[in-house]
Order: structure tokens, then C-alpha cells, then sequence
């Protein structure tokens, strides 16, 4: 696998350590329902709750734990809700018991209910299991099943691999009982078509877990006489910083102090212990009330990280070694399509008008989940971008398997460093935004957006980009944290220019060229966290449907810099206040033509036109960000989403 890993640049941040090899990995956040599970010497519980807490971020409608008494009862606890819910159903009565699995559910298949939290029993609630992931023909097995007199509990997919399991357990015949748990892994997986990371555990065979993947992420932390299993370092870097990544088809046996990695299938697994770099400091929520609040603040840092050690003065050039592509077959490239969800999919769009103005290569965006199930006619010098701050969305991975399968060259442009997408990929370079938190994306944005600047300045300068052009994107670059440190510093009034709206049933979002983008990425920041409707549309598009919308009530967010196309877009705020639309605009500092019109304006410093949006987009974060917080909505755990989704 080590081939596939992208070089990483030397950096030196509070989140990232100098000199990364590609052996080490540095903990990041991925999504969707988490793992954790425990065996070792001390008591399981705290070590899984506390592991819980830390990927919560991944599903947060339910939570369950089930922990081996010393006596061998399993003792399951699981409740719908916040993990709270389920520390007070604990309380102080935790077993004594030190091999345990968990989970925190973001549901597919049934609500958010107590039965329908993980971990599941199976029919003779002595095995019970976790898992991440979708079993697509989990019907047809339950119809089986329920037809032999299983009894299910729940509505999930879930549970149905947990019976099959108990089911090839009860019928093995011959081994240990360890053995037979590992044989009716691999059989029931066999029998299951989705996708899974899996843990379970057995009260015949105390101390040990299984645990498998394919398609959900799992990773294995190795500590000093106790294991781990999880969905994401994060949740186990407080225990140790050895840790397996496995692939896809691999198993796992664990015990306290020995662990065996194995293919599903019996095969030789190929795996490595990799040294994850982790500032525990980076993941603290610090004196900020929020993590989304924390990592707004951190732009200005996060993007001096994406550009650091890779501009070079000479060649008034960027450096992406980790592309590991020539020079000469960078020049080959006539087609470039980048793929993303999300607010990864809004930095692909911001990428597109870079790529086309700075490089002048044909450039489209593909939303990932659409993209897998077209043909796309490609030409065979297309080159193929997903984006995506977990690497590990499922749409973006299939997206990404799919160009490869077709033959394409497919680079990654990931924050999440040993995520899947960064290893599946061909090359590509990391965000080092460090870990990002609050599930609405806020600073991988920006990350994204200097990635794909410094994309479409490396092309650009090996096509027909002046040495010129090149030194001023270069220097307006480096402006660039000290500029969003100015921007941050009206926070306050922002909040201010939010609590006057509070009461509004919605909002619209209206930018063009550079900037629709970032309307489109405003709106989702708005409805994302504050659940009132908002649309983002290229200004102009204004007149042709949107216009019906406005009236006194609906304020109209205008992100309107002093720009080539400034008056268009003056002419469209003439048009919503005409209408008596109220309007905030986000504007050149030293640009006074708005504040006549406007009710609100709020100023950005100056930058050249194509990075104008990552100064724009941060009024927007805040905006959203402060209205939310008004509105008391969960800001960091929006209702019904999660940070990242490995489920179709
Ligand atoms: C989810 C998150 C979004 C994110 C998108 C893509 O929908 O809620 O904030 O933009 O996934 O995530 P990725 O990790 O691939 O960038």
C-alpha cells in the first residue's frame, strides 16, 4: 500500500510533525456510526465511552455499549439519543469486564430508537455486534432467518449479521471456539452484499474480538497488553499511536496482547503498523464555545498550511511532488474533471473557474454520486480530482473506483492523511487542515480552494501564464492569512448583522464568476445548521425565477467584491431592493458604492478576483455560524447529518 501514499510536504503546524514519511499517518476524522471496541487488562467501559465521545462526530442519534463481565454475561446498554443519554443509563453501574464493542448510530435502515442502537445480539444473545456500513440484502437474509424462528429486535440491517453469525457459530463443528467465531465471520460475510466494518465478540470466547472491512473504515490500535478496534484513530490515539489501517476483504483477531490480521477469505492480508501523528491539542475544543466557531478561526492558519513548502519564487510556480506526475505529463493533460459531495463538490465548482482562467484547460464538475452511475465520455487525457476532507465518503470513493476501473488517472485531494480515498488514489496532496470537528465543513473549504489554486497556478505556468501572473498569485497568496485575520476580527459585528435577521424564513445566497461558489456554499452553511431554507444562484439567475421569491421578509446575501463583474452584480441588489428585499453584501474594503443600497455591508480586504472567495466565503461561515447559535440549534451536530458519509 505504501506506494499509493502521496509524499507529504514538510510542514511544521501544531497539527502536523515535520517530515512526514509515508509510513507515518496523521490522525484525521472520517464518518458515519463509529466503532470502538476494547481488550485488555482494565475495565472496557470508560475506554469506549471515551472513545464514543470521539467519534461522535460520525453519528450521534443513538448509542450503545456491550462489555464482557468477569463473571461472562454480556452486559448490553444502548439508548436513542446523544451519548449522554447513554453515560446516565450507566451511571455508576458499569460492569467489571475488560473485552467490550460500541457504537454511535447515524441510522439507514430504522429510526433512531433504543432497539435499533447497536450493538445487536444475536438469537441466542451470546454473540453481540457492531457494525458501520449497509447490508444491502439484509432483507432476504432476515425473511430466511425469521422464517427458521430467529426473533429480531430491531429494524436495522444490522442485526440480521449478527443472527447469521450466531447461526455458522452454533453449526461449526470441531476448533476452539475462538476458531469457530472467525469461521462464522468469514462464512456470514460470504453471505452479505453492502458494505461493513465490523466488531464482535462471543461469551464462549472471552478476551478476544473479530473485526473485518469492506467499504466502512476500520482501523486497529495496538496498545501495550490491550487492543483496539475503531472506526477512526481519533478514537484511540489517547491509548497508543500504533495503528493498522486495514483494507478492504481484511480480518482481524485481537487479543489483549496479540493480534492477527488475515483476508476474509483465508489469504495473506498485507498490512503495516503505521506510526500515527496526532496532537491531541488539535482535536480540543480550547476557550471556543464550538468546534465550528474554532476552525472558522483556524483558516487562517489552516490555509497558510495548504500553501506551505509548496510555492516556489523561482519558477513563480507551485509544487505538488505528491501528484507524482512529470511535468510533461501535466502538459499532456487537455481535460480535467474534479469530483466531490458537499461542500467538497463547491470547492470543485470554485476549482473549475480557476483551473479554466488560470490554466486554461477544459474543466468540469462531477457531483460523485452522480458521476459513478454515468457513463462519462472521457478523453484519455483526462485527469480525475476527488475531493473530500474524510476520504472515506462513500459516493466520492465510488466515483473514484469507477474513473480508475475505466483506466483514468485519479488524484486525491484529501485532508484525512491514510484515509481510503488517499490510498486508492494515484497521488494527489493533503489539505493539512488537522482534524475538522463541527459537521458543517468550514476550513477544509478554504483548504480545498488553495489546493486547486495552486493546482491551476502549476498548469497555468506550464502553459501560457506569464512569470508575472504567476509572482502575483504567488504574493497574493501569502497575503492571504493576514487578510482573513482581518475578516475574523468582525465576528462580533456579523453576529450582530445575524440576531437583526433572526427572524427570517429563509435566506438567498447570490454571487457570480468566482463567487457563485461561494453563494452556493453559504446556503448550505445556513440550512446545514440553522434548518431555515436557503438557495445559492448565480446572481443574474436572479431575474429568470429567484426574483419571485424576494419580498420584505427574505434578506438577500449579495457577495458583490469590487470586481469585473461588480456592477452586474449592482444591478441585481438595485433589482431585490426595488422589490424591497433586504439585502447584506459582502464587499471590496474601500468600496463605498454599496452602502447606500444595502442595509448591510460587510467589508473584505482587497485580493485579486480568483481568490477573492476564500476572504467572502468567511463572512458566510459566521453568518450561518451566529444565526445558528441564536436560533439555540445544535451547531456542531446538526440534526439528521453526519460529518462524513460512508453509506450510499
Ligand atoms: C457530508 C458533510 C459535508 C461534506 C460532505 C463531503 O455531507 O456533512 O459537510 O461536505 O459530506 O464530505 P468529504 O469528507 O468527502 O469532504
Amino acid at each position: 500500500m505504501l506506494s499509493a501514499l502521496w509524499k507529504t510536504d514538510l510542514i511544521k503546524s501544531k497539527y502536523f510533525v515535520t517530515g512526514l514519511d509515508n509510513s507515518k499517518k496523521t490522525a484525521s476524522i472520517a464518518g458515519m456510526c463509529g466503532i470502538i471496541a476494547y481488550v485488555g487488562k482494565e475495565k472496557a467501559t470508560p475506554y469506549l465511552l471515551d472513545g464514543l465521545q470521539r467519534l461522535e462526530y460520525r453519528g450521534y442519534d443513538s448509542s450503545g455499549i456491550a462489555v464482557l463481565s468477569d463473571e461472562g454475561v454480556i452486559d448490553l446498554q444502548k439508548c436513542a439519543g446523544r451519548l449522554q443519554n447513554l453515560r446516565q443509563q450507566i451511571g455508576e453501574q458499569a460492569v467489571a469486564g475488560s473485552c467490550g464493542i460500541s457504537h454511535t448510530r447515524w441510522a439507514t435502515h430504522g429510526e433512531a430508537t433504543d432497539n435499533n442502537a447497536h450493538p445487536h445480539f444475536d438469537q441466542s444473545e451470546k454473540l453481540v455486534l457492531v457494525h458501520n456500513g449497509v447490508i444491502e440484502n439484509y432483507q432476504k437474509l432476515r425473511d430466511d432467518l425469521e422464517s427458521k424462528g430467529h426473533q429480531f429486535r430491531s429494524q436495522t440491517d444490522s442485526e440480521v449479521l449478527s443472527h447469521l453469525i450466531g447461526v455458522f457459530y452454533d453449526s461449526a463443528d470441531g476448533g476452539s471456539s475462538e476458531e469457530r467465531l472467525v469461521a462464522a465471520v468469514r462464512e456470514s460475510l460470504k453471505q452479505v452484499s453492502g458494505t461493513y466494518g465490523i466488531a464482535v465478540m462471543h461469551v464462549d470466547a472471552p478476551d478476544f474480538l473479530v473485526g473485518a472491512r469492506l467499504g466502512s473504515p476500520l482501523i486497529v490500535g495496538l496498545g501495550k497488553g490491550e487492543n483496539f478496534l475503531a472506526s477512526d484513530v481519533s478514537a484511540v490515539v489517547a491509548h497508543t499511536t500504533d495503528a493498522i489501517y486495514l483494507n478492504d476483504y481484511d480480518l482481524v483477531c485481537l487479543k489483549g496482547d496479540e493480534f492477527k490480521v488475515e483476508r476474509i477469505d483465508g489469504g495473506v492480508a498485507d498490512f503495516q503498523v503505521s506510526q500515527v501523528e496526532f496532537s491531541a491539542e488539535a482535536a480540543e475544543l480550547g476557550d471556543y464555545p464550538h468546534y465550528m466557531l474554532k476552525e472558522i478561526f483556524e483558516q487562517a492558519e489552516s490555509v497558510e498550511n495548504a500553501f506551505r513548502g509548496r510555492l516556489s519564487d523561482e519558477e513563480a510556480s507551485a509544487k505538488l511532488g505528491g501528484l507524482q506526475m512529470s511535468p510533461q505529463e501535466l502538459r499532456d493533460v487537455d481535460r480535467i474533471v474534479l469530483v466531490g459531495c458537499g461542500t467538497a463538490c463547491h470547492a470543485a465548482m470554485a476549482g473549475e473557474h480557476l483551473i479554466e482562467a488560470l490554466a486554461r484547460i477544459p474543466t468540469e464538475v462531477e457531483i460523485a454520486s452522480e458521476f459513478r452511475y454515468r457513463n462519462v465520455p472521457m478523453d484519455k487525457n483526462t485527469l480525475v480530482f476527488v475531493i473530500s476532507q474524510s476520504g472515506e465518503t462513500i459516493d466520492s470513493l465510488g466515483a473514484l473506483r469507477e474513473a480508475k476501473r475505466k483506466g483514468f488517472r485519479v488524484l486525491g485531494l484529501v485532508n484525512a492523511v491514510g484515509s481510503t480515498i488517499a490510498r486508492e488514489s494515484d497521488g494527489g496532496a493533503y489539505m493539512h487542515c488537522g482534524p475538522e470537528i463541527g459537521v458543517a465543513a468550514t476550513k477544509s473549504f478554504t483548504s480545498q480552494f488553495t489546493l486547486l489554486t495552486l493546482l491551476a497556478l502549476l498548469l497555468g505556468r506550464m502553459r501560457d501564464m506569464s512569470v508575472s501572473d504567476g509572482q502575483e498569485i504567488i504574493k497574493e497568496l501569502r497575503a492571504l492569512p493576514d487578510k482573513i485575520r482581518e475578516v475574523l476580527k468582525q465576528s462580533d459585528r456579523i453576529k450582530e448583522i445575524a440576531l437583526k435577521y433572526i427572524d427570517a424564513p429563509g435566506m438567498l445566497y447570490l454571487g457570480r464568476q468566482f463567487n457563485y461558489s461561494t453563494a452556493l456554499e453559504g446556503a448550505l452553511k445556513m440550512k446545514e445548521i440553522s434548518y431555515i431554507f436557503a438557495s445559492g444562484h448565480a446572481s443574474a439567475e436572479l431575474k429568470h425565477g429567484v426574483i419571485a421569491l424576494v419580498s420584505e421578509e427574505l434578506p438577500s446575501v449579495f457577495v458583490a467584491p469590487k470586481d469585473s463583474v461588480f456592477k452586474k452584480n449592482l444591478s441585481s441588489i438595485e433589482e431585490v431592493k426595488a422589490r424591497k428585499g433586504p439585502v447584506i453584501a459582502i464587499t471590496t474594503e474601500g468600496n463605498d458604492e454599496l452602502d447606500r443600497l444595502a442595509d448591510d455591508v460587510i467589508y473584505v480586504p482587497e485580493t485579486i478576483e480568483c481568490l477573492n472567495p476564500i476572504l467572502s466565503v468567511i463572512p458566510l461561515q459566521l453568518l450561518s455560524y451566529h444565526f445558528s447559535v441564536a436560533r439555540g440549534c445544535d451547531v456542531d451536530k446538526p440534526r439528521n447529518l453526519a460529518k462524513s458519509v460512508t453509506v450510499e
